[in-house]
């Protein structure tokens, strides 16, 4: 009963969650056109928009606060430190980590895996080590590992997917190895939308006695993340993905193994004393945090956090569902669609090919419509070559998105059917 009405609110295009309408005013680039056409933003899953909220506080920083972090006696410095440190812990408590040495501040996703993969592969990985990762992964999860397993002359093993994309999970216990030292996989696949069971798959490497890396790029924005319900030993995501300004992102590591780890840049900020003859290093999390960070882009994304914190990742989730629910259904009405990832368990990311029409026309018509999605190899070739295809199309979607919006990316599936016809 409960889901028959569901499914008529869904039909009807009714939000129960949030007001969407509200919402979409909160993002200034929601109400430019394209060409004339109304912007129908669907490549969130390769970077989310930002509410107004944090284009603001990117000004208020620069204009009234701007410093350099945790070296100044001065005000502004002092300022400045707080405001970064703040964000550190709205992290924290964004993903349930324990302390706040655990919350490492980068770049992005593909920084923390390399900051990670450089500094663990020096201190555990040796000849003859493996390292397992999965085919669905995106490159910033395999060729950090490809490598160093190269210079350190490891081996790289893969957990294979099947024809839904999923992962073939009773491939693994075969994969693993008294060598194996490292199970590195993402949450949610960018290109297929797939969601991966994380919480089975980091309880099956501990079993073995092997540390897990889990990579939240396409998780964090969609679901909420418990890193220590989890039992992640590290996890990463991109401050971009998150509504937040680009140039920053989180690496999160248990404590005790951060401690455990050699630092990756020299510099600033991650010593303690340094001596012509040599350096001792500073405590977390600043022993990672080399030279100057990007100061104010951490500030945005506390102020990020906060938004998506308003609105509720539950909200978010649940309607972001809907919404996935409703274009599978309207791009299959389609003759000629085929989605590829058809897993149980998907986030709101759908790619899809068009019968004999090559994905970079699609998105180019697509686009001559005002309907901005991806379309290309999605940075996971290994994922093409499993599915034998060069590239596909890929609708990805945030709550900011609407039942109409869905309707107007299918009309305009059909426009490229029409020219190609
Ligand atoms: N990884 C990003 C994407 O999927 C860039 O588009």
């Amino acid at each position: 009963m409960i889901n028959n009405l569901k499914e008529s609110l869904v039909e009807e295009k009714v939000n129960t969650f949030f007001n969407v309408e509200a919402v979409r005013k909160d993002f200034p680039i929601l109400e430019r056109t394209i060409y004339g056409k109304p912007l129908v933003y669907l490549d969130n899953a390769a970077t989310t928009h930002k509410p107004k909220v944090v284009i603001e506080r990117l000004k208020e920083y620069y204009e009234s606060e701007n410093s350099n972090i945790h070296r100044g006696v001065h005000y502004l410095s002092q300022l400045a430190t707080n405001k970064f440190e703040e964000t550190r812990e709205k992290v924290r408590k964004f993903i349930n980590a324990s302390s706040v040495k655990e919350i490492i501040f980068t770049k992005g996703a593909t920084d923390s895996i390399n900051l990670f993969a450089s500094s663990f592969g020096r201190k555990f990985i040796s000849e003859g080590d493996e390292i397992i990762i999965t085919q669905m992964e995106h490159h910033a999860n395999i060729v950090p590992w490809q490598m160093l397993c190269e210079a350190n002359k490891a081996v790289l093993k893969y957990i294979p997917i099947d024809d839904n994309g999923e992962l073939i999970l009773s491939d693994l216990e075969k994969l693993i190895t008294p060598k194996t030292k490292l199970i590195s996989f993402l949450h949610v696949s960018n290109s297929l939308g797939t969601i991966n069971p994380a919480k089975e798959i980091i309880s099956i490497a501990h079993k073995h006695g092997i540390k897990v890396l889990l990579d939240g790029a396409q998780s964090i924005q969609h679901s909420k993340v418990d890193v220590r319900d989890l039992d992640a030993d590290f996890f990463v995501f991109s401050g971009h993905k998150i509504y937040g300004p680009t140039g920053t992102g989180v690496l999160y590591g248990k404590e005790s193994l951060l401690n455990e780890l050699p630092p990756y840049q020299g510099g600033g900020d991650m010593i303690r004393v340094v001596t012509m003859e040599k350096t001792s290093y500073n405590e977390l999390p600043y022993k990672f945090e080399a030279g100057t960070p990007n100061i104010a882009g951490i500030i945005g994304l506390g102020t990020a956090i906060d938004y998506v914190n308003t609105i509720g990742l539950e909200n978010i989730s649940n309607y972001e569902h809907e919404l996935l629910v409703y274009a599978e259904k309207k791009l299959l009405e389609i003759e000629g669609v085929k989605i590829i990832g058809t897993a149980k368990n998907k986030a709101a990311v759908i790619s899809f090919v068009l019968e004999g029409i090559h994905p970079h026309d699609v998105g180019t018509i697509l686009d001559s419509e005002g309907v901005a999605i991806r379309a290309g190899h999605h940075c996971t070739q290994p994922i093409m070559q499993r599915f034998g295809i060069p590239a596909t199309a890929r609708a990805s979607f945030s709550f900011y998105n609407t039942m109409e919006e869905v309707d107007q990316l299918a009309l305009a599936i059909k426009k490229v059917f029409e020219v190609f016809k």
